[in-house]
């Protein structure tokens, strides 16, 4: 496997059960729909992923787009979503295509660590260039420099104590620490940002932007931003 992008469009065993999938996109869903003050936005999860809960986020969007770079993830999303007026599929180059000023809300999620950092500063700008005026950006699960793989692995165990898939978790990351996952950190590596790079990062595209109190992922030692434009 030579990418991340490959790595997200096969079978990955990141998520240790069905049980901890759900529960993740659960998690995640609730997040987005809670930022959501005012019902009926046009909203984009871009990078995001199976996306398993993103009715509920639908639920208070006049359209969510739901874009991953993975054909696959998107083929499981168009079957899982056809339903739902609301929820369009899109491919990267589809995004770039928005006109401006056309969203009101931006989730990236969980993405950064697999982009360049160049690339993920010129996604941003892009990106930015999709909201309305008050529209904010949230850029979440940002690896800190100092975040280890141990810390990673303790939260996911709190997780699945909690969420009552603790024996599959620790199964998990096992059969994780022996995956391509692995091998791939090892050959390309995970982007990591201090809270000052990712907020001038979001600063550079003329939005203001601060640190959020909470990620909106189980792993709290991961940060969490918006950016907004007034
Ligand atoms: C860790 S998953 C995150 C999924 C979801 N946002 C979440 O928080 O659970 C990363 C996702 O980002 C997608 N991705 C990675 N790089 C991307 C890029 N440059 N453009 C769009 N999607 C990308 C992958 O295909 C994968 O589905």
């Amino acid at each position: 496997m030579k990418s991340w992008i490959e790595y997200w469009n096969s079978e990955t065993p990141i998520y240790v059960s069905a049980r901890h999938k759900a529960l993740h996109y659960r998690l995640i869903a609730t997040g987005i729909r809670d930022l959501i003050l005012d019902p009926g936005i046009d909203a984009l999860d871009y990078g995001c992923g199976e996306a398993l809960s993103a009715d509920l986020v639908a639920a208070r969007c006049r359209r969510l787009i739901l874009a991953d770079a993975a054909p696959n993830v998107r083929a499981r999303l168009t079957t899982r979503f056809a339903g739902e007026p609301a929820i369009r599929v899109a491919a990267p180059e589809e995004i770039a295509a928005l006109p401006a000023e056309s969203l009101d809300l931006v989730i990236v999620h969980s993405v950064a660590q697999y982009v360049p950092r160049p690339d993920f500063a010129a996604l941003v700008r892009q990106l930015a260039g999709t909201l309305r005026p008050g529209g904010r950006i949230v850029i979440g699960d940002i690896l800190p420099p100092d975040l280890s793989a141990v810390t990673d692995a303790r939260a996911l165990l709190a997780f699945g104590w909690q969420g009552g898939f603790l024996l599959p978790a620790l199964l998990g990351l096992v059969r994780t620490a022996l995956s391509d996952y692995r091998t791939l950190r090892a050959d390309l590596g995970l982007t990591h940002y201090t809270e000052a790079e990712m907020l001038a990062v979001i600063e550079a595209t003329g939005l203001t932007a601060r640190r959020l109190e909470k990620n909106l992922g189980h792993n709290q030692a991961r940060m969490a931003f918006v950016g907004a434009r007034l």
